[in-house]
């Protein structure tokens, strides 16, 4: 790169006024970029606040309809929903997961049946709001999670949800191989136009604690999801796992926490040129509240820098519980 030197070359002169920020801005945030994550619960005129969670709310199956109503006025194309499955629904194999009239399959066809094509409906494909014990899939009597008696489940989990009227189904189980699977299951039953987001980079995180309280799976948790979500330290296998789901079918990937994995946001950008999503979870989300609870910044100002600081990155879209807010700021 070769430029003139100070005092000739003044960076700052283009920073001087907003209109001139504005020629110069590199990367932008839309409402397009944004996928709102809720949670639904059972009931009508259901409101339940999850209290790690503050702001953010399960809703019954006819509030969920009124979000989805938002969503769309306000231009985001798509959500992604969790059920609460009470605990007598709950068991070892996440038998739930494949019942037709199950929570999530309810919230589908309702959202669907309102706004059709509207909305982009985003379904979540892991046993753990299923399981009696909270892990993503089916455990032996050590409490390893089993690889292919899982995948096994999530290919009807899968299937389940797009008979539903899924729009993109996104594996967040850290599984071996069930991109392919899911994928064949879809093609054979008629559902080749259903998308794949895989979570293809998920990290075992601790920045997953409010949203287990969101699904109802904290308390039944034992250990952790180390045996199959990515270690944190590693960069060069987050490469495969993408190449690897790719090579599957998945028509797009995410990475999973954010802000704290932006690296890796930007090297499978770079390494694959594909949709690639990132997903602001809860425990940030938490942080943001809790720092502007205590007078450490400006919400608005918050949420906006570290949507922006995704797309600098390279992400397509960003999974933010944060969503409405940013797309009614970005709006005004
Ligand atoms: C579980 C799942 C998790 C999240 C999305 N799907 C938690 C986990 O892996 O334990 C986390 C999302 C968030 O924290 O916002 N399949």
């Amino acid at each position: 790169m070769s430029s003139a030197s100070f005092p000739a070359l003044r960076l700052r002169r283009s920073r001087r006024t907003a209109w001139s920020r504005a020629m110069v801005r590199e990367n932008h945030v839309t409402p397009a970029n944004l996928i709102w994550p809720l949670f639904v619960c059972d009931g009508q005129q259901q409101q339940e606040a999850i209290s790690s969670l503050p702001g953010v709310s399960r809703w019954s199956v006819d509030l969920i309809v009124e979000r989805a109503r938002e969503a769309v006025a306000e231009g985001i194309p798509c959500l992604a929903l969790f059920p609460y499955t009470q605990s007598e629904r709950r068991s070892m194999m996440a038998e739930e997961a494949l019942n037709a009239d199950n929570l999530m399959c309810r919230a589908t066809m309702a959202i669907k049946d309102a706004l059709g094509d509207d909305i982009g409906l985003l379904t979540d494909v892991a046993l753990d709001p299923y399981t009696s014990h909270g892990q993503d899939g089916i455990i032996d009597d050590s409490g390893y999670v089993l690889n292919d008696e899982t995948v096994e489940q999530l290919v009807g989990q899968a299937l389940n949800q797009a008979r539903a009227g899924a729009d993109i189904i996104a594996p967040s189980d850290m599984m071996d191989g069930r991109i392919g699977a899911i994928r064949d299951v879809l093609e054979d039953e008629g559902f080749s136009h259903v998308q794949i987001m895989s979570y293809a980079v998920k990290y075992a995180s601790a920045f997953y604690g409010p949203f287990r309280d969101a699904v109802g799976s904290r308390g039944l948790l034992k250990g952790d999801k180390k045996s199959y979500q990515m270690d944190p330290a590693n960069a060069e296998e987050a490469l495969r796992e993408v190449e690897q789901d790719l090579l599957e079918g998945a028509d797009s990937v995410m990475v999973k926490p954010g802000l704290p994995y932006l690296d890796m946001v930007r090297a499978v950008k770079d390494a694959f040129a594909v949709p690639t999503y990132a997903y602001q979870v809860s425990g940030e989300y938490a942080m943001i509240e809790a720092a502007v609870a205590a007078g450490a910044g400006d919400r608005d100002a918050l949420v906006l820098e570290t949507l922006l600081a995704f797309r600098r990155a390279g992400a397509s879209g960003v999974l933010t519980y944060h969503a409405l807010h940013a797309a009614r700021l970005l709006n005004q």
